[in-house]
């Protein structure tokens, strides 16, 4: 047996990669984050990530310096703009739903942080505690959802930038008791509509329901009815996979070419019973220009 607990026929470590759909996502088995991970698990990791865009890792059991140390493997780490970290980490977010509240932290279908000039290239998100049930995460695979277009709406698609907004930056705490704001100005940048991302040269739509509000050099009532179709484009059921979260369960994603929705179903909560606390940890990995 070697370090990462699967070898291959030449006796070198390797890892489990287990497609979750026909479109997104896989399980990644046979490594303990902890470390040591070799340069060439390492490698299989990071190329699961490029292939699948939403990796899934079991059973881990982090310490949240662990989980940045990992995360540092990939990319340099960034805070939140409008969010505090942990004390002692500025690097890791902790994402909190506490028991009476219905609305999990992040909302709608996104990526992550499309208001900055430069927004964030991925992230790790680990599971420190979750509900017996409910409170999954869904991702979507924005390839597909380019791909899938029409070859007149990509020809248009290709010559428009959008612009992505934060809105008022309370939305990002006021309502959640566990969320620590910072003080900050609400931020919004310009990015082209279509990108393309650098490891692979392929296309991918950009745009999201959260925070792209209207096209560059057109209205918001002009912008809405294309963006509207756009945004339920993304999100079709064939493109997207459901991530099922157990204490331990670690998620990587790539923010470049995915949304992500988490899904605020305590019902509990909701009807005013005493529903479940799901706090997370994120670490989210610097920016890069989208053109
Ligand atoms: C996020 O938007 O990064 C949070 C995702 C989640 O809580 O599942």
């Amino acid at each position: 047996m070697t370090s990462s607990g699967y070898s291959d026929g030449l006796g070198r470590d390797c890892v489990n990669i287990e497609p979750l759909t026909g479109a997104i996502g896989a399980e990644v088995s046979g490594v303990d984050l902890r470390g040591p991970i070799s340069e060439e698990v390492f490698a299989e990791i990071n190329q699961a990530l490029i292939d699948h865009l939403v990796i899934i890792f079991r059973d881990q059991d982090l310490s949240p310096s662990e989980h940045k140390e990992f995360a540092s493997r990939f990319s340099a780490l960034q805070a939140h703009p409008f969010v505090e970290s942990l004390d002692g980490l500025p690097e890791i977010t902790e994402i909190v739903k506490e028991p009476w509240e219905v609305e999990n932290w992040g909302g709608n279908w996104h990526a992550d942080v499309t208001f900055l000039p430069e927004p964030s290239k991925g992230a790790a998100l680990f599971a420190r505690e979750v509900p017996p049930h409910g409170g999954d995460t869904l991702f979507s695979n924005m390839y597909l959802a380019y791909e899938t277009l029409s070859p007149g709406l990509k020809e248009l698609l290709d010559s428009l930038s959008a612009v992505h907004d934060s809105g008022e930056v309370g939305r990002f705490h006021d309502e959640f008791d566990g969320m620590q704001a910072k003080h900050a100005e609400r931020i919004a940048s310009v990015h082209p509509v279509i990108r393309i991302h650098p490891a692979t040269q392929k296309k991918a739509l950009f745009v999201n329901e959260e925070y792209t509000t209207h096209f560059e050099g057109m209205t918001v009532a002009e912008s809405r009815p294309l963006l509207e179709y756009l945004f339920q484009h993304c999100v079709r059921s064939e493109i997207t996979c459901r991530v099922r979260w157990q204490k331990g369960t670690l998620v990587l994603w790539d923010n470049r070419v995915t949304l992500h929705s988490p899904i605020s179903d305590d019902f509990a909560a909701r009807f005013d019973k005493a529903g479940f606390r799901r706090v997370l940890h994120r670490a989210t990995f610097v920016g890069e220009k989208t053109s």
